[in-house]
């Protein structure tokens, strides 16, 4: 099971500094999403118990870590843009975290629906066709921020920054 879950090391990050929180997130993200594609590649092999139980790590990971860095962003970064004029982007964004759950809620039905009845196939062309999904919508999601979001995040004055970092490390604690 362990080789299905893909653990990555934190690596430093300046807690004064919204942008390397967000960036180690969308990191960790991508891993996650790295696992899960690997867990539904091997469960399409071998209807195989360990392959299914694996799956909790990346959905408890999007249920916890993937909503909280949701509410950072919808509490604390988005506000903050919108107020400097980005609120079409912000609505954008927005939309796609509600696409992303949509998929993500289905995720865990069928993971339950394994749980409950055992692993079967069209479970895991069920399973498959929801991580597909998930993990397109959340790539692209994940490379916008990176290249739209964080740039305008980072222009914005020291003050605002550190008030989002503060806001940040407090769901943290
Ligand atoms: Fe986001
Ligand atoms: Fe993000």
């Amino acid at each position: 099971m362990s080789e299905l879950v893909t653990l990555r090391t934190r690596p430093r990050v300046d807690l004064d500094d919204p942008i390397s929180l967000l960036e180690e997130d969308h990191g960790r993200i991508e891993a996650q999403l790295a696992s899960l594609e690997g867990i539904v590649a091997a469960l399409a092999r071998e209807l195989s118990p360990s392959a299914s139980r694996a799956l909790s790590v990346p959905l408890h990971f999007f249920r916890m870590d993937g909503l909280r860095h949701v509410r950072d962003e919808e509490l604390s970064v988005f506000p903050r843009l919108r107020s400097a004029g980005h609120a079409s982007l912000v609505e954008a964004l927005i939309d796609e975290h509600r696409q992303a759950n949509l998929i993500f809620q289905s995720m865990r039905t069928v993971s339950t629906h394994m749980s409950l009845g055992g692993v079967t196939h069209d479970l895991v062309q069920e399973l498959g066709v929801h991580a597909r999904a998930h993990a397109e919508v959340t790539h692209e999601h994940v490379q916008r921020e990176k290249t739209v979001l964080l740039p305008l995040l980072r222009a914005l004055p020291g003050a605002e920054k550190r008030a989002v970092a503060k806001e940040m490390m407090a769901r943290r604690v």
